[in-house]
C-alpha cells in the first residue's frame, strides 16, 4: 500500500526549464497550494481548489497556515568539521586553514569527537533547511564513515568525501597517496549510491595535495567515473601564487588541475574568485561547476567571485556556505551577502528570483542532480521546507507591507536566517520542526 500525504499553505517553487536568466519568468506561485505526496515523491503541485478532489478521502492535508512551502535548500560546498572553529578572528585563507582549521579537523580523528561533531553539522543544515549538501569530512576514514552513516540515517541527499592531504598541515590530519586511494576506495564501495547519498573524491586543494596524492586521487576518479570530484580553486592571491610555484609549468592554477585530467560537470571547485578569462571559457567548455561562497568569501576577505562574468562564459554556478568560513549555516544569509557583494560591484545586482532559484533548482542543475531534486515537479523527492515569514518582529513588521511576490522574496532574502525556517521534511517526513 502506498503511502499519500499532502501539505497545504502558499507554495514557490521553479519550473523545470527555468535558468539563471529566466527565473524571473519561470516560476510558479500558489497562494493556496496544495503539494501532494506518495511515498516521499511529489504526486501533485497546484492550487489547493484544483487538487483536492485528487485526495484519498481519508488523507486531510496537513495546514501550514501563512506558512510559504519551498523545495528544500541545496548547498554546494561545506566542510562538516569545522563548526568548532567558526569565527576565527583576523585572518586570510592560508594562516586561518593552519590557525584554526587544522588544529580542529584533527581532532577528528577521534571517533567519539567526530560522532558528535557530524551529528551537530548535519542537524544544523536541516535547521537552517539545507536538505541536500556536497560536504567534505575530515581527512580520517572512520570520521567520513561516521558521516555517511548519520547522513543515511537521516535520509539526507548529501555528497560526501575524505579529505585527501598529504602535505603542509599538522601531522594529525595528513593522509598519504596510499591510504587516499585505499580509504576513498572503500567509502565509495560501501556508500555511493547507497539511499541517497553519493561519493565525491576531495583532494583539499592543490597546495596540500603532493602530485602521487593528486595522481591517487585521479585513480579513483577513473576507476568510479560517476562519484563526483571536489576542491578549492583560486580563493586567496597567495594561494594562487603558491600554485603558482609549485605548478611553474601549467598556464594557471585550473590547468594545474586540468593537466591531471580532472574537469568535468561533477566536478565542483569551490570559491573561483581570481580567474582570468582563460579559466572561466575552459571551465566552461568543461561543463566544471563554480561553487560561488559569497558570505565566506567576504569573511576571508578573498575576494569577489566574477558572477557577470562566469554567467557571460556560461559557467555551471552553484551557491555555498564555505562552512566554516562563512559565519553561517543559512542559505538565506548567504543570498544576502550574495546580494550585498554584487551590489558592491554595481553590475547586475542579484534579483531574488534569480537568489531562490539559485538556493534550489539552479544548484540541483549545477550539480546534475534536478533529475531528483529541486523543485516540485511530479516524480522528484519531497524535500521542502515551510517557511514562517514573521519569524522575527523586523520580518513581521516589514512583511505587512511587502508590495508584490518579488517584494516579498527580497525581503525574505535580505531578513532572513535559521529562525524563519519552521519545518523542514527529507523525502515527505519531517525531519525538523521547530513549532
Ligand atoms: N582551501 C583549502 N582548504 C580550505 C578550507 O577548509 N576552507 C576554505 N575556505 N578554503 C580552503
Ligand atoms: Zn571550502
Amino acid at each position: 500500500m502506498s503511502e499519500i500525504n499532502a501539505h497545504r499553505g502558499a507554495i514557490f517553487h521553479f519550473k523545470d526549464d527555468a535558468t539563471l536568466q529566466t527565473a524571473a519568468e519561470k516560476y510558479e506561485y500558489f497562494g493556496d497550494g496544495l503539494l501532494i505526496i506518495e511515498d516521499g515523491i511529489v504526486k501533485a503541485v497546484g492550487p489547493a481548489d484544483a487538487l483536492m478532489g485528487q485526495l484519498p478521502k481519508d488523507v486531510s492535508p496537513v495546514p501550514h497556515g501563512a506558512g510559504l512551502i519551498m523545495p528544500g535548500f541545496l548547498d554546494a560546498h561545506c566542510h562538516a568539521p569545522q563548526p568548532g572553529a567558526i569565527a576565527g578572528y583576523g585572518e586570510e585563507l592560508l594562516e586561518w586553514l593552519h590557525g584554526y582549521i587544522f588544529p580542529e579537523e584533527a581532532h577528528f580523528a577521534d571517533p567519539a569527537y567526530a560522532e558528535v561533531g557530524n551529528a551537530f553539522f548535519l542537524d544544523e543544515l536541516l535547521r537552517n533547511g539545507t536538505t541536500t549538501a556536497a560536504m567534505y569530512s575530515s581527512s580520517h576514514m572512520l570520521a567520513t564513515d561516521n558521516l555517511f552513516e548519520q547522513a543515511y540515517a537521516r535520509n539526507m541527499r548529501v555528497i560526501a568525501g575524505k579529505t585527501l592531504m598529504d602535505q603542509d598541515a599538522p601531522e594529525g590530519t595528513l593522509d598519504n597517496a596510499q591510504s587516499a586511494y585505499d580509504d576513498s576506495k572503500t567509502l565509495i564501495e560501501k556508500w555511493h549510491g547507497k539511499g541517497r547519498l553519493q561519493y565525491g573524491v576531495t583532494p583539499r586543494f592543490l597546495p596540500a595535495c603532493s602530485p602521487e596524492e593528486m595522481r591517487a586521487a585521479v585513480k579513483i576518479k577513473q576507476e568510479f567515473p560517476d562519484v563526483y570530484v571536489q576542491t578549492h580553486l583560486s580563493e586567496n592571491i597567495h594561494e594562487v601564487d603558491l600554485v603558482r610555484r609549485l605548478y611553474p609549468e601549467s598556464l594557471d592554477y585550473l590547468d594545474a588541475y586540468d593537466q591531471y585530467g580532472i574537469l568535468g560537470e561533477k566536478t565542483l571547485f569551490g570559491h573561483c574568485i581570481h580567474l582570468s578569462d582563460r579559466e572561466f571559457e575552459r571551465m566552461a567548455e568543461t561543463g566544471s561547476v563554480a561553487c560561488w561562497c559569497p558570505d565566506s568569501n567576504s569573511f576571508l576577505g578573498s575576494g569577489i567571485f566574477d558572477l557577470v562574468r562566469a554567467k557571460r562564459y556560461g559557467v555551471n554556478i552553484a551557491l555555498a556556505t564555505d562552512l566554516c568560513a562563512s559565519t553561517t549555516f543559512s542559505m538565506l544569509e548567504v543570498l544576502c551577502e550574495g546580494y550585498k557583494v554584487t551590489a558592491l560591484r554595481a553590475e547586475t545586482k542579484l534579483s531574488p528570483f534569480q537568489g531562490f532559484y539559485l538556493v534550489t533548482l539552479g544548484t540541483a542543475k549545477a550539480l546534475s542532480l534536478d533529475t531528483a531534486i529541486g523543485n516540485f515537479s511530479p516524480g522528484k523527492e519531497a524535500d521542502f521546507i515551510v517557511l514562517d515569514l514573521s519569524a522575527t518582529p523586523l520580518l513581521r513588521y516589514r512583511m505587512a507591507r511587502a508590495k508584490s511576490l518579488q517584494d516579498t522574496l527580497f525581503v525574505l532574502m535580505m531578513l532572513g536566517n535559521d529562525r524563519v525556517v519552521d519545518k523542514t521534511y527529507l523525502a515527505g517526513r519531517l525531519a525538523m520542526s521547530k513549532s
